[in-house]
């Protein structure tokens, strides 16, 4: 089958692929732009664990086609931090120990990023209503949940 020539831009950088055209945004991030912190963990929009952002919404991966990247812009888990600073939910995620295994943690984070940069200050109810679309199967949410209001708390202090 012929490949589609796609180009986009991944965590800030204009990115250049070729795909098949039933080959999924998750595959080709891992395989092809070893960009493998989306994890795969359900293939079927169950898990949250390969949430990625695309144009500011927060999509699974591993339900959208790779060729839906073409002139779009893509952030995964590897564009949240800058340069060797933590995204502050990474540094609040390691402070409360809101995870154990961390399969799960790469599409809590980048599904947490996109609530913060439409809502930056959601209610408990808000970020459990919005993180109900990724599964930990080792942790209690409870954790993750604080680690998300402190960080929505600090860059809310950092914004003043
Ligand atoms: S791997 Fe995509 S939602 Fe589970
Ligand atoms: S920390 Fe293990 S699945 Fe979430």
């Amino acid at each position: 089958m012929s490949k589609h020539h796609i180009t986009t831009t991944i965590n800030g950088e204009a990115t250049e692929f070729l795909a098949e055209p039933q080959q999924t945004l998750l595959d080709v991030l891992r395989d092809n732009l070893n960009l493998t912190g989306s994890k795969e963990g359900c293939s079927s929009g169950d898990c949250g664990a390969c949430s990625v952002i695309l144009d500011g919404a927060l999509v699974c991966s591993c339900l959208t086609l790779a060729v839906e990247a073409e002139g779009r812009t893509v952030t995964t888990i590897e564009g949240i931090a800058t340069g060797e600073k933590l995204h502050p939910l990474q540094q609040k995620f390691l402070e409360h120990a809101a995870l154990q295994c961390g399969f799960c943690t790469p599409g809590f984070l980048v599904a947490a990023k996109a609530l913060l940069d439409r809502d930056p200050n959601p209610s408990e109810t808000d970020i459990r209503y919005w993180l109900a679309g990724n599964l930990c199967r080792c942790t209690g949410y409870d954790k993750i949940v604080r680690a998300v209001q402190d960080a929505a708390a600090e860059m809310r202090g950092a914004r003043r």
